[in-house]
C-alpha cells in the first residue's frame, strides 16, 4: 500500500492508541511483527504549537526503524494545525495524520476529533493548510459520521481526497456510537468504491480470519487493527501468515516490552505503575489470567515485574475455553 511517496513494506497497520498502545516500545514491537506503519497516538495540536515537554514526548520515535515515522493531530483550527505540522516534521514525521474520529467531549467541544466529520469545509481546510505549510503527506481518519442521522463517511472521504488526503482510514461506528455494536464494514466499502486514494479499513478485526473477511468484503487497501494487538502483537505475523507466539517467544518479548518500557518512561515507579495495563493485556486469554490480574496489580518494583513475568509467561498456554475478553476503552478514545 501506498502512502503519498512511502510504500509500507505490509498493507497491515497499527490503530493509533491513546493511553499506552501507541507508545514507541509498543510500536516498533508491532512494526517487527508485520505491521506497515504504526502512527503515534492523537497528539495536542496546542501543546505542539506551544512546544509543551509532555506533548513532545510524544514525537520520541526511531528514525532508523520507523520509515515512515507518522504522527496523528488532533486539532480544529487550520492554521494551528498547519503549525503543530511544522513542529511535527522538524521532530522528525514524515506524514502527518489528521484525527477526525475521537469522540470525546474534551476533544470534540473544540471542533476536534469526530467534532470535524460535521464540518467538512473545515476539516478539508486542515488538511489543505496542512499540506501547503509542510509538504507532507497527509491521512485522516474518519468515522461513519457524527450520528445515525448524518453518515457522510462517504461526501465527506470525497472532500478530504479534493482537499489532498492521500490516504483514508475509516472506522465504521457514529461518534454516537463510541465503541459500542459492530463496526460496520459496508461503510468502508462505500467509501473504497468512492476515492480514488487508498482506503484502510478498520474496526473489529480480531485475525487473519477477520482481516482477510475486510479485504473480501470490502476491497480496502489496508487493514488497521487497534485493540486486538494489544497483548497480541504477533497478530499482525498471524494475519500475513506466519505462526501464533509460542510460550518462550512470549515471555521474552514481554520481557522486552517492558525493559523497552522502562527505559523510554526513564523512571521506575512510573515505569512499573504504567506497564500494568499492558501486562494484563498480555494475559488476556492465556491459563491463569484471573489470578495473575490480582497479582499485577500489587506489582511495585521493576525487579517483582520481572520475576512475575517469568513466572507466568514461561508456562501460561492459551485458554481455549475463556470467553473473549474486552479491552477496556475507558469510553475515552478514537
Ligand atoms: C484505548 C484506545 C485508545 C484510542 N486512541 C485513539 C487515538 O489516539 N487516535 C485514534 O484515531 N483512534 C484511537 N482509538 C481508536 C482506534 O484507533 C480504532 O479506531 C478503534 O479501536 C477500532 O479499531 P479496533 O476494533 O481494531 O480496536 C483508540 C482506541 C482505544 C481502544
Amino acid at each position: 500500500m501506498q502512502i503519498g511517496p512511502y510504500r509500507l513494506p505490509t498493507p497491515l497497520l497499527l490503530a493509533p492508541m491513546a493511553g499506552g498502545g501507541s507508545e514507541l516500545p509498543f510500536r516498533l514491537f508491532v512494526l517487527e511483527m508485520g505491521a506497515g506503519l504504526a502512527s503515534t497516538e492523537l497528539v495536542s495540536c496546542e501543546g505542539l504549537v506551544r512546544r509543551q515537554v509532555r506533548t513532545l514526548r510524544f514525537l520520541r520515535h526511531d528514525p532508523a526503524r520507523e520509515r515512515p515515522f507518522c504522527v496523528q493531530l488532533f486539532g480544529g483550527d487550520p492554521q494551528r494545525m498547519a503549525l503543530a505540522a511544522r513542529v511535527a516534521q522538524e521532530q522528525g514525521a514524515k506524514i502527518i495524520d489528521v484525527n477526525m474520529g475521537c469522540p470525546v467531549p474534551k476533544v470534540t467541544r473544540n471542533g476536534s476529533g469526530s467534532a470535524l466529520m460535521a464540518e467538512p469545509e473545515r476539516a478539508a481546510a486542515i488538511v489543505t493548510a496542512i499540506r501547503e505549510a509542510t509538504d507532507l503527506p497527509v491521512t485522516v481518519k474518519i468515522r461513519s459520521g457524527w450520528d445515525a442521522r448524518s453518515l457522510n463517511a462517504v461526501p465527506f472521504a470525497l472532500q478530504m481526497e479534493r482537499a489532498g488526503a492521500c490516504a483514508i482510514a475509516v472506522h465504521p461506528r457514529t461518534r454516537a456510537q463510541a465503541y459500542s455494536g459492530r463496526s460496520d464494514w459496508s461503510v468502508i466499502k462505500a467509501v473504497k468504491e468512492a476515492v480514488r486514494v487508498p482506503v484502510i479499513g478498520n474496526g473489529d478485526v480480531h485475525g487473519k480470519a477477520d482481516a482477510e473477511r475486510m479485504i473480501g468484503e470490502t476491497g480496502c487497501d489496508g487493514v488497521m487493527i487497534g485493540r486486538a494487538a494489544l497483548g497480541n502483537p504477533w497478530i499482525f505475523r498471524e494475519v500475513l501468515g506466519g505462526p501464533a507466539p509460542t510460550c518462550a517467544e512470549r515471555r521474552a518479548g514481554v520481557l522486552r516490552h517492558f525493559e523497552e518500557h522502562l527505559a523510554f518512561v526513564g523512571e521506575p515507579v512510573n515505569g512499573v505503575r504504567s506497564f500494568r495495563q499492558p501486562l494484563l493485556c498480555y494475559a488476556r486469554g492465556l491459563r491463569g489470567a484471573a489470578h495473575f490480574r490480582v497479582q499485577a496489580t500489587r506489582l511495585d518494583s521493576p525487579d517483582e515485574v520481572r520475576r512475575a513475568i517469568d513466572r507466568f509467561f514461561s508456562e501460561a498456554e492459551p485458554d481455549r475455553s475463556a470467553p473473549e475478553e474486552e479491552i477496556e476503552t475507558d469510553g475515552a478514545f478514537d
